[in-house]
């Protein structure tokens, strides 16, 4: 027998109907959108007017468990990574089993900012390796919409709402995740966070009247660590698997802005053409990002296809996943 891997075997998102347009930022806060799309390259993002994280990722494992065929009492374990849990507790993934009835599931949810999907797929596809599970369920969601506020052009241009979950199986083809790295560094804390709502500042009037409940950042900072640390990654992880420019099929980026996606892909020698971009069309939706690009491009996915996938989020957190492709769609 050989090595049991853990494979993707299918992808699914969800992203909600109502479009917030930079037009639309432009009549709430002094923006516009030359600023945005240059600085950013997003051009329009989705919103979710009514329900929470749980609604989005129930919708988008609904749908994959269907095209599947599979019965939601086979997954065994959910793994939600998210920022923008439905409540601090109970978990958001404990919520999502009971709306798709994966009552067979144990579940659990992985705080780690735009890396949540990394940390997630990461923890999930152990559980196959070891041989321990068949099929786990992977999520990223956030509802940024949530706590982002509308009077600060700084962080309102650039989130928004989605969700995607992907099947982890086994493989013994030689495809699926191949080799992770993960770091984070909590003194980076302080560039990027929400301030109130947990133990060290519990809510109160005051922390309201603050808006100390919304998404704090300092751009330029994150910026940097970001540019940084998503190519450094990215690179270190093509050296140690002896990967050159040429063997690597797609950089799946974390989409937080162009102008990081551009530095990392330059540093990896990759041409824009295997570049998987979304940014413009759903902005930054936090632990939502990878795998809605994998959503959008997963018709041109072939089997054997190198993937590196990157991010770099709040935390800090970041890292890269190198996985193979296993299926044609
Ligand atoms: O996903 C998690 C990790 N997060 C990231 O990776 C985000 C990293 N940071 C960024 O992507 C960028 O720093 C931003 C997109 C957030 C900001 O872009 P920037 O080029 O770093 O802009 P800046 O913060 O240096 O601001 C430049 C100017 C400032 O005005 P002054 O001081 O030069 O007069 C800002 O006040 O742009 C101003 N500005 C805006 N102007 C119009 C900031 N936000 C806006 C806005 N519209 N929305």
């Amino acid at each position: 027998m050989g090595k049991i891997t853990a494979a993707i075997t299918a992808v699914q998102g969800y992203v909600p109907e109502h479009i917030l347009s930079n037009e639309d930022l432009a009549k709430l806060v002094d923006t516009s959108d030359e600023w945005i799309t240059s600085r950013t390259g997003i051009k329009e993002r989705r919103i979710m007017k009514d329900g929470a994280s749980s609604d989005m990722a129930a919708a988008a494992v609904k749908a994959l468990l269907e095209k599947k065929g599979i019965d939601p009492l086979e997954i065994e374990l959910v793994i939600v990574g998210t920022v923008t849990p439905d409540h601090p507790f109970p978990s958001t993934a404990n919520i999502v089993c009971d709306k798709v009835g994966m009552k067979n599931a144990w579940s659990y949810d992985v705080n780690a900012a735009c890396s949540g999907f990394l940390y997630a797929l990461s923890t999930g596809s152990q559980f196959i390796e070891s041989g321990k599970h068949k099929k786990v369920i992977v999520i990223g969601v956030d509802k940024m919409t949530s706590i982002i506020d509308y009077q600060d052009r700084t962080t309102c241009v650039i989130f928004g709402d989605g969700a995607g979950a992907v099947l982890l199986e086994p493989n013994e083809e030689g495809n699926g995740v191949m080799d992770f790295i993960l770091r984070s560094d909590g003194a980076g804390r302080q560039y990027l966070q929400q301030p109130a709502g947990g133990s060290a500042m519990p809510a109160s009037v005051e922390t309201v009247e603050n808006r100390m409940h919304y998404v704090k950042q300092e751009g330029q900072a994150v910026f940097k660590f970001a540019v940084t640390n998503m190519a450094d990654v990215s690179a270190e992880i093509m050296e140690r698997n002896n990967l050159s420019s040429d063997d690597v099929s797609w950089l799946v980026p974390h989409q937080a802005n162009l102008r990081i996606i551009d530095a990392t892909a330059n540093r990896m020698g990759l041409t824009k053409e295997k570049v998987m971009i979304n940014i413009q069309r759903y902005g930054n939706t936090t632990a939502g990002t990878l795998p809605l690009c994998l959503w959008d491009y997963e018709s041109q996915l072939k089997k054997g296809d190198v993937l590196i996938l990157s991010a770099f989020g709040g935390g800090f957190t970041w890292g890269a996943i190198y996985l193979k492709w296993a299926y044609n769609s």
